[in-house]
């Protein structure tokens, strides 16, 4: 049996969503900014997506939103083009964000630092949550963003975007939220939470890779990143792939319906916490930052005595994929540091195993998985060298 326990990686394109992409490879192919009838023939299933886009976010009508390649993309618009429009062009030079958000946003804010720009990464507190109190105490007068996640990548936690958002509100500063592992596993609800940026990327629930987007609220322009043809108002040059953004549309609309989202937080969260409490049995096995406020799908569980890298070679040796973090930081063997965050000991940090359910996962898949994990935690502890020496105070220091 093959199981896939990555979904926070990325996640397999939904068979609808890829039959609707199909015609625009090979039929309906126009560029979408050429004025003959292939062109256009892209322009209505193109406004279709995008409305869905719209709904998804509650975006207003008025607001904008632009078609980026990825996440990535997206955020290194918005800290890029804050920068150029409020800290060369203006009289701002610090940027608040978080100690555990994606490298997609803290590599951006390392580049601006060298650049001379004054960056705050805020820490999180014991359960990996930053307290939208802690922002309001660390803006300044020359703040001239806030950036902080929606859920994070690696242990779920959902941060308080909606107090954060009134905090930034009354301070009338920018909030950008990196909102791509919340699309589809929470309700996101730009107006309700007062986000004037927002980042996604299609391929974390069920769209295609290569493709995401940015919300930007009405009045917030911002300095494009990339200059060229006139694509996206000016505000993103380069032709749009069609066949893409029709399936993030369509991705998006049946990842973030009610109906969907119901799924999401019953059955896909019974799953989780099926595969989290039989680990559980399993002595000294903590769940990292605990189990509250998370999307439904993730579980981050550190195995006293069984690194991460070893338990996912046993994994991947039976067909089970999972990570030990962010699949963007694996190929290197230091210890995560959305856990270091945490300021727990270097053995959690190199003990967490990331397992991330989707709609797709089954109740077989979960059964295979929890055998697997338990004999693969037997096995390792059995010749781990360190374990049976290690003091027994891993779960009292937690
Ligand atoms: C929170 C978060 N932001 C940004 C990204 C980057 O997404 P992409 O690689 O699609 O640009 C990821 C990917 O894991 C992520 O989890």
């Amino acid at each position: 049996m093959e199981v896939y326990l990555d979904n926070n990686a990325t996640t397999m394109v939904d068979p609808e969503v890829y039959k609707a992409m199909e015609p625009f490879f090979c039929h309906i192919y126009g560029n979408p900014n050429s004025l003959h009838k292939f062109g256009a023939g892209t322009h209505p299933k193109m406004i279709e997506a995008l409305n869905y886009l719209y709904e998804g976010i509650n975006a207003a009508d008025e607001d904008d939103i632009i078609i980026t390649a990825n996440a990535t993309e997206s955020n290194n618009t918005v800290i890029k083009g804050i920068w150029v429009d409020k800290i060369l062009n203006g009289n701002k030079n610090h940027i608040i964000t978080s100690e555990v958000e994606h490298p997609a946003i803290t590599a951006t804010c390392k580049f601006l630092e060298t650049q001379g720009v004054s960056v705050t990464y805020l820490p999180v507190n014991e359960e990996g949550i930053l307290e939208a109190s802690v922002v309001k105490d660390y803006i300044k007068e020359d703040t001239a963003l806030v950036s902080i996640m929606w859920a994070n990548n690696e242990t779920g936690k959902i941060f308080p975007i909606k107090e954060i958002g009134a905090i930034c509100k009354e301070a009338g500063i920018p909030f950008h939220t990196d909102a791509t592992q919340a699309i589809g596993k929470v309700a996101v609800d730009v107006q309700d939470c007062n986000v004037t940026y927002l980042s996604l990327s299609a391929h974390k629930f069920h769209g295609p890779k290569g493709i995401g987007a940015l919300y930007v609220e009405k009045g917030y322009e911002l300095t494009p990143l990339l200059h060229g043809g006139e694509q996206m108002g000016g505000h993103r040059a380069g032709t749009v792939d069609v066949a893409s953004m029709v399936g993030m549309g369509l991705a998006m609309k049946l990842a973030t319906s009610p109906m969907a989202l119901a799924y999401e937080n019953n059955h896909v969260r019974k799953l989780r916490d099926k595969l989290e409490d039989a680990i559980l049995e399993i002595p000294e096995t903590i769940v990292i930052g605990g189990k509250d406020n998370r999307t439904p799908n993730t579980t981050l569980i550190s195995i006293r005595g069984v690194e991460g890298e070893s338990m996912l070679w046993d994994l991947n040796q039976k067909t089970i994929g999972a990570s030990t973090g962010s699949a963007c930081a694996s190929e290197d063997l230091e210890a995560n540091p959305v856990m270091n965050a945490f300021g727990s000991d270097s053995e959690l940090a190199h003990t967490g195993v990331r397992l991330s359910l989707s709609r797709f996962t089954t109740e077989e898949q979960i059964d295979y998985a929890i055998k697997v994990i338990k004999g693969a935690v037997n096995r390792l502890r059995d010749i781990s060298s360190s374990y049976a020496y290690t003091p027994k105070n891993h779960v009292s220091q937690l």
